[in-house]
């Protein structure tokens, strides 16, 4: 007897260039994921359609987005790799999805609140944005969604709708997890460490992109706000020590060492010596992924391609469910 892996969905929506946020809150766990798993790496386009209206801007930021998430290690013959728009069953499970989501609870998730503070015009997908992504994850059967913290509310929404639906028409929907690491799921703002590393912040000293030049890694990490605690001393605490706690996690996430084991090696060192420390170790690690990612970039049809495969692929086994559904609500199949 053959026993299948669980299954597990990603995405990254293409709204702008990836931060060191997206990287260690989730796709640096991609590639070590697909050993275990049967994985789905989507690119979420339609999601971007939410803030991003730039047809070129779209366009580059797609095809960007699948360089990267080769670059980290995610092997097309190992994992399936589509784009959202490319697989119409996400906007049919969509709308269904709409018809079984309550009001009062889209206007509880954080996300939206987040958002809609920061603009006066708010379209309705905004609002509506997590039901698109419950559609991605439960037309899969997936198992696993492995995000970052900011995502988890909406994964639990996600497991709400599917129960709902279930509970209606019999099993229908695998209830999915979020997987969240207790460390990297939050990346602070390198300025103001009390609030998330956004690739959307209007200041670009907050954020470490993954295509920013090295010499602008350093300098953003080397400006990065630490404390005035007197003698300084280089310990994890969110709370007392926000700018210190949240360069600990990237460079724990970045060297693949516990943060005690770093703790230990940084004993006695400056704030200076520290940051020139993590200084080093991200510009090197940016260094190598952005030399992978450029072989990727420069060879969109090899990139077409595989979004191409992808897509036929999660055509196939999105199909399945969504057949389900219209069955148990009594639409009428194409024959
Ligand atoms: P997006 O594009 O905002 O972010 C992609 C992933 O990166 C994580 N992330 C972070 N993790 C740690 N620290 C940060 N500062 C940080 N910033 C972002 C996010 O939690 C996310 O996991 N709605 C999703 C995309 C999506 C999706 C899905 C995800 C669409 N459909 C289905 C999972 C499953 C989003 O906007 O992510």
């Amino acid at each position: 007897m053959i026993l299948s892996k669980p299954i597990l969905l990603s995405a990254v929506q293409p709204s702008g260039n990836l931060t060191i946020g997206n990287y260690i809150g989730t796709m640096r766990h991609w590639s070590k994921m697909q050993n275990n798993y049967e994985c789905l790496y989507c690119i979420a386009d339609l999601h971007a359609l939410t803030i991003q209206k730039n047809k070129i801007h779209l366009n580059k930021s797609i095809l960007d987005t699948i360089s990267f998430y080769l670059s980290c290690g995610v092997d097309p013959q190992k994992s399936i790799i589509f784009i959202q728009s490319h697989v119409y069953q996400h906007s049919q499970l969509n709308w269904i999805l709409n018809c079984f989501s309550q009001f009062s609870e889209l206007l509880r998730m954080t996300q939206f609140k987040i958002k809609s503070n920061c603009s006066k015009k708010i379209n309705a997908a905004l609002f509506n944005y997590p039901i698109l992504m419950a559609a991605d994850i439960l037309l899969y059967q997936t198992n696993f969604v492995p995000v970052g913290q900011d995502q988890k509310q909406h994964v639990e929404l996600t497991r709400n709708i599917a129960h709902r639906f279930n509970s209606l028409y019999g099993h229908v929907f695998t209830l999915p997890k979020p997987l969240i690491t207790q460390h990297g799921s939050k990346i602070m703002s390198l300025l103001e460490p009390n609030k998330k590393m956004s690739k959307s912040d209007i200041n670009k000293k907050n954020v470490i992109f993954l295509l920013d030049d090295i010499k602008t890694v350093i300098s953003k990490i080397q400006n990065a706000y630490t404390d005035s605690e007197t003698p300084s001393k280089i310990y994890y605490d969110i709370e007392k020590k926000p700018g210190i706690s949240n360069l600990l996690e990237i460079l724990s996430a970045i060297t693949n060492k516990d943060i005690d084991i770093l703790l230990k090696e940084l004993e006695g060192m400056l704030y200076s010596e520290f940051k020139n420390i993590v200084a080093d170790h991200l510009s090197k690690f940016l260094y190598k992924l952005q030399k992978s990612y450029n072989d990727y970039r420069n060879d969109e049809v090899y990139l077409k391609k595989i979004a191409y495969e992808g897509a036929m692929k999660s055509q196939l086994k999105s199909d399945k469910t969504l057949t389900k559904v219209y069955d148990k609500l009594g639409l009428i199949p194409l024959f």
